[in-house]
């Protein structure tokens, strides 16, 4: 749950555009995480800068800190009005040290060759020595060989810092100075230490505002000037709320809402059944009036398919109209064999959409015609009785086989770009980058409307990028075909579906959290997620220690190339490792859909 809540706000943070993170755990813990070490930018190979260290018992001059970080004393002691370089100074006083911070491939780091002179572990040297400014795991990363008790050897210590993107960059920050934390500290404090502004240190940062910090850790602190510390800030007051508290508002009022849902529950309830009792009315109905239809076949004129609104539109027998209730606008049409074998050319291959699932066309539109047996279709047209929402795919009729029952046919609005694979397949370029997020926003938002708005609630088990269709103008639609395996010829595909249904068949929503994170990397990928092996092993570097193998690259090759480079890394990110999450072989782990639509509506 922690690693996805900071998923989920990196995930957020990444939209912004700093590419410094604050890494929040200790000094001495062995993970990565973004901010571990500052990423760089081949833009920029090496700059100077500045980084604070605290006089302490061991390094308690200017020259002995100097020594430490192989500088020159004389140029420390000129920029910490300091007398002398041997003075002895009081212990926590934060000394200003230039470095120079260079850009080794992946990170910037300052070059240190710290030779250990008593016995002291790599922790040791990373949160005493060195005051957190670098991290524990990142000495194990440069001193591979080096194990067990540490006299006489030389680290290799690359310490913490990172430039500004350029010399003169928009907001004129010419520093980013390494400010390790201490308890008791925090930005707001930071901030007056250092005469900056409090939001620019948390835009550098990612931090949200007026976030908690945690000692041993580091930030960056964005200056326009050579720095200069004020060391007579007091400690921070209580801190004022700088925003006002949203968030116990939002528990407080639970209760009532609670009380509220009750009544508005029970109404919604009353309305269902007697919306439930009509649509079974008209099925019977229906089923009554295909039967004489059949009996008189040859009397039956055939029409075409879609011009069933004037004489078979359904309507109750009472007074009440479906559409009056529950306000959903909901009628059935009958269909007659006959037509569905005029839409489908006979059920031909070629019209074949899916497996049971067919496109028919009339001279008034397209169609999609599912095939199921009788059994199945009640609790379809029930559901779809319940279900009115812009990215489901309308149900517009049914036709009850002939002769026996057996198949029935039910009518699918058809949304005009076709399935989502499909328009993946051909890789037009039409299907954007943009198409493509607000195509998972939509997803989202009808998986969302069938998890919490339907009642009871409804879990789908079957998504993938087959069963979701584009309309012409690129806005998705799921379609829902009931959940029962009513096929003709049953070969739901060996694709990859959540470890829990397969293994013990359990059925949750967190199962359609995960097929949907496998769509979004099809979103992405544009490939076929047939094969989970195949696309875990692509997807591996957004693991564990993810940061640290070149993200961006992997990333890149992970992307449709047919996107060319017209898409937001930044998003791309964020989609990718919003899809990791879902795909969690623990559900505890995965996002819920509440979770994923506050992502995806801020990047639509
Ligand atoms: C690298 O720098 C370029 C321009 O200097 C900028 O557009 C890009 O966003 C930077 N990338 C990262 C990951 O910081
Ligand atoms: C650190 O030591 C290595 C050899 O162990 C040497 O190549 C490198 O130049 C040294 N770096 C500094 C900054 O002294
Ligand atoms: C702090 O910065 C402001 C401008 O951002 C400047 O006007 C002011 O003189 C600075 N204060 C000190 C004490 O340097
Ligand atoms: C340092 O901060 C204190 C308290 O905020 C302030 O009174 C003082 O003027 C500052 N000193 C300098 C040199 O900016």
């Amino acid at each position: 749950m922690i690693v996805l809540c900071f998923l989920l706000c990196l995930c957020l943070d990444l939209i912004c555009s700093s590419p410094h993170f604050y890494d929040h755990t200790l000094c001495d813990s062995g993970v990565n995480y973004p901010g571990t070490r500052y990423t760089c930018n081949s833009s920029r190979i090496s700059c100077q800068t500045f980084v604070v260290y605290r006089a302490n018992d061991k390094f308690a001059t200017i020259l002995s800190i100097s020594n430490l970080f192989r500088r020159d004393p004389s140029v420390v002691l000129s920029i910490n009005s300091v007398s002398s370089s041997n003075q002895v100074l009081e212990t926590g006083r934060e000394v200003l040290v230039p470095v120079v911070c260079s850009c080794t491939g992946k990170y910037f780091q300052i070059n240190v060759n710290y030779t250990v002179s008593e016995k002291m572990t790599l922790p040791a040297v990373s949160c005493e020595t060195f005051e957190g400014l670098v991290k524990y795991v990142t000495l194990i990363e440069e001193n591979p060989d080096i194990k067990g008790v540490l006299v006489g050897l030389v680290l290799r210590v690359p310490l913490k810092c990172a430039c500004p993107e350029s010399d003169d960059d928009d907001a004129g920050v010419k520093f980013l100075v390494t400010y390790p934390f201490i308890k008791g500290d925090d930005t707001t404090k930071l901030s007056k230490k250092f005469n900056v502004s409090v939001e620019e240190i948390w835009q550098e940062n990612h931090l949200e505002a007026s976030p908690t910090v945690y000692p041993y850790t580091t930030v960056l602190v964005p200056l326009k000037e050579k720095p200069v510390i004020n060391l007579s800030i007091p400690d921070s007051d209580p801190p004022i709320p700088q925003f006002l508290p949203t968030v116990p508002v939002e528990r407080t009022t639970k209760s009532s809402q609670i009380n509220n849902l009750y009544s508005v529950g029970a109404v919604l309830v009353f309305c269902l059944i007697l919306a439930t009792l009509v649509a079974c009315g008209l099925y019977i109905r229906n089923l009554k009036k295909f039967k004489n239809s059949n009996f008189h076949s040859s009397n039956h004129r055939i029409s075409s398919l879609n011009s069933c609104s004037t004489p078979t539109r359904s309507s109750a027998n009472s007074c009440l109209s479906p559409d009056l209730l529950i306000g959903i606008k909901y009628s059935l049409c009958t269909f007659t064999m006959e037509q569905i074998r005029t839409a489908t050319k006979n059920l031909s291959e070629s019209t074949k959409i899916i497996d049971s699932v067919y496109r028919g066309s009339s001279e008034n539109g397209e169609v999609m015609i599912k095939e199921m047996r009788f059994e199945g279709t009640k609790q379809v047209i029930d559901l779809h009785s319940k279900i009115n929402h812009v990215n489901i795919v309308k149900l517009h009729g049914v036709c009850f086989g002939e002769h026996d029952f057996t198949w029935s046919y039910l009518v699918f609005e058809y949304p005009l770009n076709g399935s989502l694979r499909d328009c993946l397949e051909t890789s037009s370029a039409a299907f954007n980058w943009q198409r493509r997020t607000h195509v998972a926003f939509d997803i989202a938002t009808g998986l969302h409307y069938l998890h919490y708005s339907v009642i009871p609630a409804y879990t789908h088990l079957n998504i993938n990028s087959k069963c979701i269709f584009l309309t012409s103008n690129w806005r998705a639609k799921i379609t829902v075909f009931g959940n029962a395996k009513e096929s003709r010829s049953s070969t739901y595909s060996k694709s990859w579906i959540a470890p829990e249904y397969l293994t013990n068949g359990l059925l949750s929503e967190k199962v359609d959290i995960f097929a949907f994170g496998v769509v979004l990397f099809e979103l992405i990928s544009g490939k076929d997620a047939m094969d989970g092996n195949v696309f875990k092993e692509s997807i591996s570097f957004l693991g564990r220690g993810w940061i640290e193998g070149g993200c961006f690259d992997q990333l890149r090759g992970l992307v449709d190339p047919c996107l060319k480079d017209d898409y937001s890394l930044a998003e791309a990110l964020c989609l990718a490792i919003l899809a990791r999450s879902c795909v969690e072989d623990d559900p505890m782990h995965r996002p819920s859909m509440d979770d994923i639509l506050k992502i995806l509506a801020r990047m639509v």
